[in-house]
């Protein structure tokens, strides 16, 4: 490969609709610092309000996806060098380590295990859905599928997301 052929490393953040969503431009920005040239897939109901799209898209230079393209469409976003899932929500976490693959987030999720990409999750997730034995039991399988996990985060008390924790989780 020369010089030329080199594509600069890829970074998909998958956004989930948690109310810390709001701030996922800090992630992006630091992850842009960071050198990575990055694409948003946000589930559905991240798209419905928990994010400003138009301020995302201005930053990445790339539309945010959150529907399967049409077949025949070619693929919008490069093959990812990294994955992070920030923020990840009990639902996403749930169905991503169960196979279920009925959004396109988690439809790349399921995927991406397979491409031996580094993916780095920070779930936003209350204390007592976190005790739900579902939800333990999704951790363990994920991280059996070598994903790394952010310290547990449920936004209690005015603590600090820590954005740069997903970007951390990769390198
Ligand atoms: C304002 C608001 C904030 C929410 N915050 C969270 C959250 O921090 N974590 C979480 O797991 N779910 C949260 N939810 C619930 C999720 O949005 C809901 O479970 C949804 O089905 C998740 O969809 P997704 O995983 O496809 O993004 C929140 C819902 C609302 C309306």
């Amino acid at each position: 490969m020369t010089a030329q052929d080199e594509q600069p490393p890829f970074l998909y953040v998958v956004v989930c609709a948690a109310g810390i969503a709001a701030d996922v431009g800090r992630l992006i920005a630091a992850a842009q610092e960071r050198e990575w040239h990055v694409g948003v897939i946000a589930t559905p109901h991240a798209m419905n309000g928990f994010f400003d799209t138009a301020a995302v898209e201005a930053r990445t230079g790339r539309p945010i996806r959150s529907a399967w393209r049409r077949p025949g469409e070619p693929r919008p976003f490069p093959v990812p060098d990294a994955v992070v899932v920030a923020p990840a929500t009990f639902n996403t976490i749930n169905k991503w380590a169960a196979g279920i693959a009925d959004t396109l987030a988690l439809g790349t999720l399921c995927e991406v295990a397979g491409l031996g990409v580094p993916v780095g999750v920070l779930p936003c997730v209350n204390e007592t859905l976190a005790g739900h034995p579902a939800y333990q039991d999704s951790l363990i399988r994920l991280r059996g599928m070598g994903v790394r996990f952010g310290y547990p985060y449920d936004g209690a008390q005015g603590e600090e997301f820590g954005w740069e924790r997903a970007l951390d989780l990769i390198e």
